[in-house]
């Protein structure tokens, strides 16, 4: 459920009206609920409430949004982070530096020092190449950093090529058959304190199946690795539960994913971590966009050109991902037409023969579930600005995150001297 809805035959979100924002902020601009963001911040939370005292790390990749990570750090989230840019964000959110987890498959050294200074409370190490260098820093500095496996469980979880992460031929972390042996040098290094194993095998899962097989082969590893003498304290189960995109979709509950892991984890005697990033943002936001005009096609299907393009949503080009579409006030009349933004690229293309509701220049419009992996993908292709964000909270709403002007952008390009 969500709080983007129709008040008087004008979207809301929450209680305000989109056309305000639209008047305010201009657009294209993300709008995101605050009520959205915490109801699916309690509905995970309560999903896994049969668990003992989990570990909720939001992703921040999904949407590293100033305002929104503090929604979330309010409601008790830790981060799960990828960069030194991430780990900033979560920390100035207010984040404890104790409940970030630092994943990712390229640590540079310099991330890694900056992550000790900080006091990363977990990182997730990807090769035991890796592994090598965080002990050794961490040596220097006189920490111990605490530290976990990422294993590649090698589970196809049925997802798009692109963002499936848990096949063998994946690039993320160590070979579930080569893991026993790596865990035991690892551990048996100064300034790491290797305490258990983490898997996340793709986003956007609509089925529980490979998720359960892949956390019963961790299951599985964590019996061998402490049968060979190690202490398995923490197991991080990642994230990738998959939210619904369009009418029919039927991604998994949360409360059935949590059932699941209570059943399958019985006895693992760890404390677990959850890495949701769609899940809780997915649902949470819109891209406001407006008509520029409407072209005919060939053949009698028109192109609906909207001010939002590739360069701000780039799901639908880089994964063919579907985003309804609806009028902000719909007419009650439908038109079946193709919605494309300005981008000079065929692939700037939001849905062919689409049944929407009917639009003309001027109209505003929206695409849903664009919360996560929306802003944050967002690009200047074709010398435009980078989209705002839109924080709403009740009746009021706040700019959260301001357009970033193409003479901004322009302005950081300098010509040297020698071109003059
Ligand atoms: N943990 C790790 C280690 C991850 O790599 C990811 C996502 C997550 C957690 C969060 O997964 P989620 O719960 O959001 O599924 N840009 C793509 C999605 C890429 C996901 C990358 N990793 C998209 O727009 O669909």
């Amino acid at each position: 459920m969500n709080h983007f809805e129709q008040i008087d035959g004008v979207l809301h979100a929450e209680q305000v009206p989109l056309p305000v924002i639209a008047d305010a902020v201009s657009t294209p601009v993300y709008v995101y609920s605050r009520a959205t963001l915490e109801r699916h911040a309690q509905v995970f939370r309560d999903a896994l409430s049969g668990l003992d005292n989990p570990h909720l790390a939001f992703a921040v990749k999904a949407n590293p949004n100033l305002a929104v990570l503090k929604v979330l750090a309010k409601q008790g989230y830790g981060a799960d982070v990828v960069s030194g840019g991430e780990m900033d964000r979560a920390l100035a959110a207010g984040m404890e530096a104790e409940d970030i987890v630092f994943s990712g498959v390229g640590k540079t050294t310099d991330e890694i020092i900056r992550a000790l200074k900080a006091g990363i409370g977990q990182f997730n190490i990807e090769s035991e190449e890796e592994g090598g260098e965080l002990a050794a820093l961490a040596n220097t500095m006189g920490h111990r950093a605490n530290a976990v496996l990422r294993i590649n469980p090698d589970v196809d979880a049925g997802t798009h090529g692109k963002i499936s992460t848990g096949k063998a031929d994946n690039k993320f972390g160590v070979g579930i058959h080569r893991a026993p042996e790596i865990y035991a040098r690892l551990n048996a290094l100064p300034g790491i304190n290797m305490r258990g194993v983490a898997l996340h095998i793709g986003s956007q899962l609509t089925s529980l199946d490979p998720l359960e097989t892949a956390f019963l082969k961790i299951g599985g590893l964590v019996a061998e690795l402490r049968s060979a003498g190690h202490s398995i304290t923490h197991v991080d189960l990642g994230g990738g539960l998959g939210v619904r995109y369009k009418e029919g979709d039927n991604p998994p509950e949360p409360a059935d994913y949590g059932a699941m892991v209570a059943r399958v984890t019985k006895g693992w005697n760890v404390r677990l971590m959850f890495e949701p990033g769609r899940v809780i943002a997915g649902n949470a936001g819109v891209l406001l966009t407006r008509v520029i005009r409407v072209k005919p096609g060939s053949g009698n299907l028109p192109f609906a050109i909207v001010d939002a393009a590739m360069n701000d949503l780039a799901r639908p080009a880089l994964y063919d991902a579907w985003h309804d579409f609806e009028a902000v006030e719909p007419n009650g009349r439908r038109l079946t037409a193709n919605i494309v933004g300005p981008v000079c690229e065929t692939g700037d293309t939001f849905a062919m023969a689409r049944d929407i509701d009917e639009i003309a220049a001027g109209d505003l419009a929206i695409f849903r579930t664009a919360g996560a992996y929306g802003a944050t993908m967002a690009s200047t292709y074709n010398s435009r600005g980078l989209v705002p964000e839109v924080l709403v909270d009740g009746d009021k709403f706040a700019i959260v995150a301001e357009r970033i002007a193409p003479a901004t952008i322009l302005a950081a390009e300098h010509v040297p001297d020698w071109l003059e």
